[in-house]
């Protein structure tokens, strides 16, 4: 089994009292764009930002190739936003529909290498661009991952009531 070049495990995240994620587990290869949908609010920023240690996590493991990210240690921590880092979107998404060409078209977690070797972690409340561009779709709703998987069997047969309701919505609109 190859190692996932980021590996989230049992990622939890509070603001306060507040969990605004819970137990997010999600593994991405090299190369490999994911884009994260949900509703405002479900905690799509706030896992970039957590992953980023801008948020710290109340729990849960962040792994790049294999190795642990310790959010505590400055020095493990700026070794981690060497390869991470969130780029905001800038431009018209529709004049620029290939995220690894263009990482400024979305908010997005790349790696900072060639292209080929990048890993995106998409968010994005664009939905035509979501299948376009994405390998796999993760669902989040209040703060978990209610669905995972490739953007045409995601958004025509979701199988969970949260995710049905979430696609169902973008559909309608
Ligand atoms: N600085 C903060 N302090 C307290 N709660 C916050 C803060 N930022 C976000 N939250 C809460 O965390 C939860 C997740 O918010 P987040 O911004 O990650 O959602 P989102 O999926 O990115 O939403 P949107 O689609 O509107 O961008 C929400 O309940 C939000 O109210
Ligand atoms: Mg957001």
């Amino acid at each position: 089994m190859t190692t996932a070049q980021l590996s989230i495990t049992g990622l939890g995240c509070h603001h306060g009292a507040h969990e605004v994620l819970r137990d997010i587990t999600l593994d991405i290869a090299r190369g490999e764009v994911v884009s994260s949908i949900g509703p405002s609010g479900s905690g799509k920023s706030t896992l970039l930002r957590t992953l980023v240690g801008l948020k710290t996590p109340s729990s849960g493991t962040v792994r790049l190739d294999g190795a642990p990210v310790d959010y505590a240690s400055r020095k493990s921590l700026d070794a981690a936003r060497e390869r991470m880092a969130i780029v905001c979107r800038q431009y018209n998404l529709f004049q620029n529909m290939n995220v690894l060409r263009n990482v400024t078209i979305a908010p997005v977690m790349i790696r900072r290498r060639p292209r080929a070797e990048s890993t995106a972690l998409i968010v994005s409340r664009e939905m035509a661009f979501v299948p376009e561009v994405s390998d796999r779709v993760v669902i989040m709703d209040r703060g978990e991952i209610v669905e995972t998987g490739d953007p045409a069997t995601l958004f025509d047969a979701p199988r969970t009531d949260r995710a049905c309701a979430f696609v169902g919505k973008i559909l309608r609109h």
